[in-house]
């Protein structure tokens, strides 16, 4: 009966006993049914096999001098290790035994046996391991699927990483897991505790590595497992000494580039990685780099489409002096407005890029009718009022503008609600777009237009000023005005 599973892996057996024809027995017998066999002749000699490989069973005497059987199975406890023992014992050791089995110990077999006996609870003990492997891989089976299924449906990366956390603190048995991602990726530090250890905090936790060291070596190595006095070698200098007992830590990014690092934590006594764990930590790893990939790409093709949009805009701007350039200006000036009113930095890229794209619209007017030199007649006039409209309408299909179309749309209303095309008024103007009407006007202001030069500086603040609250929000003309005294926006002057 050759027992192998799944017929690739054979079963390895360490046979620990002090006498040497038990061992070349049991040796020889178990060999012939197929496992793969080492022996030991004590406790001592055991725990160096026991470091060096993964045994599907280990099967050990009692008694024996050095460390006795016992010990060896505390000993491997202590470190974690994830062997099966079974106690071989005499009549006299049964009490041994039960002490054996509540170790952990998955049988014990009685001395003097019968080889087929001990073949038969070998067997069993091997049966079971592999159910039980077979249901930690269907656990992790689900898991990993949650995490694919998040990936796909859940655009929010933070939601999935947050996800892929949770399923790593358990499936891997540890106490802390820690994303470290470069600065330029994302927010840098995202870490997930266990409940068990309520006593440290994440802070704890994150200032207790250097950062940059650990980003060096998995830049070369892409692995990284330590334990015990080796995790020193990676703890900065303001550590508050967590008492860290196993830390593995993985590389996030392709062979090109790297993102960060994925670190998993093992604070408690007597815990290593199983085999089993490292090799799951590593498919953890390999899924938030591909969250990356794809929010990258994803990145990558919005920009793509923007700049599409951004260059139609210009083109349409370059035909006439006078609107070349109107876009990006307004986008500048929306962009320092918006900081100075200490805008969240989002909120600020998105006014900025809504600069740049309000006024879209146009490309669905009559070109004649944007260029006219003696104004507009009531019916073109009209027509060029429905420009947010179409703008709007045209960026609606891209969900990823979804915050900046309403900036879009409304960028000609006025803050006393005479503006259009909805004639809302005041605080029920969206922020962004009070914003892009007053770089707007400033910019149409400042530059040359058909119908007249740009108008001079002194001209520029009493129009702002008279302007307040009618066309534009008050506290806003009150900011551009700053900036404009600040020679921070400048003023393009006809003489120039
Ligand atoms: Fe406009």
């Amino acid at each position: 009966m050759a027992i192998q599973e799944n017929n690739t892996r054979q079963i390895h057996i360490l046979v620990v006993d002090d006498e040497s024809s038990i061992r070349e027995l049991l040796e020889e017998y178990l060999s012939l049914e197929g496992y793969r066999v080492d022996t030991a002749k004590d406790g001592v000699d055991a725990y160096e096999y026991l470091k060096k490989y993964y045994y599907d069973i280990v099967l050990t005497d009692l008694e024996m001098p050095g460390m006795n059987g016992i010990e060896l199975l505390e000993k491997a406890n202590r470190e974690g290790m994830n062997h099966r023992f079974i106690v071989l014992t005499g009549f006299g050791t049964v009490e041994t035994a039960i002490t054996a089995l509540k170790l952990g110990a998955v049988d014990y077999i009685l001395k003097p046996f019968k080889l087929e006996e001990l073949g038969f609870i070998i067997s069993k003990a091997v049966q079971r391991r592999r159910l039980e492997e077979e249901n930690i891989q269907l656990k992790e089976a689900v898991s990993l699927y949650q995490i694919s299924e998040a990936m796909i449906l859940n655009n929010d990366v933070r939601t999935v990483i947050e996800l892929i956390l949770e399923k790593a603190l358990n499936e891997l048995d540890a106490d802390a897991v820690v994303i470290s991602l470069k600065e330029t990726i994302s927010s840098p530090m995202i870490t997930r505790m266990s409940k068990s250890t309520m006593e440290i905090t994440m802070d704890d936790i994150e200032y207790t590595f250097d950062k940059e060291k650990i980003f060096r070596l998995l830049e070369k190595d892409r692995y990284l497992l330590l334990s015990g006095k080796q995790i020193d070698n990676v703890r900065s200098a303001h550590n508050p000494a967590v008492d860290i007992k196993a830390y593995l830590s993985i590389a996030i990014g392709l062979a090109d580039r790297f993102y960060g690092s994925f670190c998993v934590l093992k604070l408690r006594n007597n815990i290593s990685f199983t085999d089993a764990q490292r090799k799951l930590a590593t498919i953890f790893a390999e899924r938030i780099t591909s969250l990356l990939e794809v929010k990258r790409s994803d990145e990558g093709l919005k920009i793509a489409i923007i700049e599409s949009i951004e260059s139609l805009i210009k083109a349409l701007e370059a035909k006439e002096p006078y609107t070349k350039g109107h876009s990006e200006r307004v986008s500048e000036y929306a962009h320092m407005l918006a900081e100075r009113i200490g805008l969240d930095e989002k909120s600020v890229l998105n006014i900025t890029q809504a600069g740049r794209l309000h006024d879209i619209g146009k490309i669905g007017i009559r070109y004649d009718a944007l260029t006219k030199k003696d104004g507009l007649d009531r019916e073109e006039y009209e027509q060029f009022k429905l420009h947010p409209v179409i703008g709007a309408n045209i960026l609606r299909p891209m969900s990823f503008l979804a915050d900046i179309i309403p900036f879009i749309l409304y960028h000609h209303e006025r803050y006393d609600g005479t503006g259009y095309p909805a004639g809302i008024s005041g605080e029920n103007i969206p922020f962004g777009a009070r914003i892009l009407a007053l770089c707007d006007s400033f910019d149409v202001m400042t530059s040359d237009r058909p119908y007249r030069t740009s108008l001079p500086t002194e001209k520029v603040i009493s129009e702002l000023e008279q302007n307040k609250g009618t066309q534009f929000d008050p506290e806003l003309v009150d900011k551009m005005l700053l900036l404009v005294k600040e020679g921070r926006i400048p003023i393009k002057n006809s003489e120039r």
